[in-house]
């Protein structure tokens, strides 16, 4: 069912779906698009840090600064030259034990997903594991691969390991081998949820059972608005199994194209079978984008420099402005749906960029464009980013990229066309 090349095509074009209703309806408010808010951008102050970070890398090699513009403007090696600054970064920003060996510089998180699923799952029958929902920019790497992504969800009752030992069970029966579980564990895009430590635990302890190698993608966990900090998986994993996925596209921006792959010292208690992923982990880059571009490498890297080591201070203005933007949403849909008796019920993300909305009846394609065209408001169906047939009655609202002033507004337009659905249903 996952393979159904319809559901597949379906997942791969919901993109343009999107880009076509946000051009075909300008005026509509969209609570669609996760992009960081442009407020906060400083192209001319990141600019500015190349020069620092030139500075840096002509001290470290010795040489002059020139001779580092030169280098810098020139093929470089493919495992980056800032991970030192990244694994920094990690260590003060995410309590992240990480080794500026381990880590590769990638061209945003994307292509460190785009590398690793399939070079975990390179035999016919390798199968790789996410939430379900999940975000779209795994799920599509997998249908561009031809690889299986199966949905991976606690019954009832059952913890996560146990879970993932009911499922790798199930799988073998199929003749089918689980290598990878796809997590976003804080502020999950398109949920808002977190894991807590005791479901990273116990993921991490079924994981390494099975030997299922997790991609733990934290692109919004600098971006918590309440409630204490639970460790990142790469941070609670002592046996090996966590590769961790950073990118500076919300910390900074996403123009630079800059993130990382951090692999472990050792995968499933063997360090020449980490070794072997890392060095796959470049060879297949080194095929792809050759290097990360060096110059958007110097900007995170100067930024890095000149905030010594940590992003909190420089994210502390973002973070309030997606806070008041979640408070002001949350606010709204009280005010619109909250005498609904609980027929339209939402989450309260503790950070991030998203939360979702559980409405009467069904939600997918037809009602998107309905919903902008009629009552001029776009928001995204969990469809989008279901794995199967469930969660046709929710959507994502992404309070990230949308006025304060247009929240209101956007909720109300939203409660009129729920409105105008349920008396229809009624
Ligand atoms: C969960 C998740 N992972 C990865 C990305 C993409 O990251 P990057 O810009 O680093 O490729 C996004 C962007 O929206 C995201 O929501």
């Amino acid at each position: 069912m996952f393979n159904d090349p319809i559901a597949r095509s379906s997942r791969l074009s919901v993109m343009n779906f999107l880009n076509e209703a946000a051009n075909r309806y300008p005026t509509a408010i969209s609570f669609a698009s996760g992009r960081p808010a442009e407020s906060f951008f400083s192209l001319e102050r990141w600019l500015g840090a190349v020069p620092v970070f030139l500075d840096h890398m002509a001290r470290k090699n010795g040489s002059s600064v020139s001779l580092a513009e030169k280098r810098l403007a020139q093929y470089g090696p493919t495992a980056g030259i800032i991970e030192a600054l990244v694994a920094e970064q990690l260590r003060i920003d995410e309590h992240i034990a990480c080794e500026p060996e381990r880590v590769v510089v990638t061209a945003g998180c994307q292509e460190a997903l785009s590398l690793l699923i399939p070079a975990l799952c390179r035999a016919p029958g390798d199968v790789v594991l996410a939430r379900n929902p999940t975000y779209i920019g795994a799920t599509g790497v997998a249908d561009f691969a031809g690889i299986e992504i199966m949905p991976v969800e606690p019954l009832a009752g059952e913890d996560w390991a146990r879970t993932l030992a009911r499922v790798a069970a199930e799988l073998r029966h199929a003749g089918k081998t689980p290598r990878g579980l796809y997590l976003t564990p804080e502020f999950d895009n398109p949920t808002g949820t977190v894991l807590n430590e005791e479901q990273r635990r116990s993921i991490i302890a079924g994981c390494v059972e099975h030997r299922i190698v997790v991609l733990e993608d934290n692109p919004y966990g600098m971006f918590r608005f309440e409630g204490a900090t639970t460790p990142a998986m790469a941070a609670l994993d002592d046996a090996g199994c966590v590769v961790y996925l950073a990118t500076y596209s919300k910390t900074l921006c996403p123009a630079v194209r800059v993130g990382a792959a951090v692999v472990p010292k050792r995968l499933f208690g063997s360090a020449s079978e980490a070794d072997r992923l890392l060095a796959e982990l470049s060879e297949r880059k080194s095929f792809v984008t050759v290097n990360t571009s060096q110059v958007t490498q110097a900007i995170v890297g100067g930024v890095l420099l000149e905030q010594q080591g940590s992003l909190r201070a420089m994210v502390e203005r973002p973070r309030l402005h997606y806070r008041r933007n979640r408070d002001a949403l949350l606010s709204a849909l009280h005010l619109a749906f909250g005498a609904r008796n609980g027929e339209v019920s939402w989450n309260r993300p503790a950070g991030g960029f998203f939360l979702s909305l559980s409405l009467p009846f069904e939600f997918a394609r037809e009602q998107t464009a309905a919903c902008a065209r009629d009552h001029g408001v776009i928001v995204m169906p969990m469809t989008f980013f279901t794995l199967d047939e469930t969660h046709r009655r929710e959507v994502r609202l992404a309070f990230s990229n949308t006025e304060e002033s247009e929240i209101e507004a956007g909720v109300e337009r939203l409660a009129r066309y729920v409105d105008a659905q349920t008396s229809l249903v009624h």
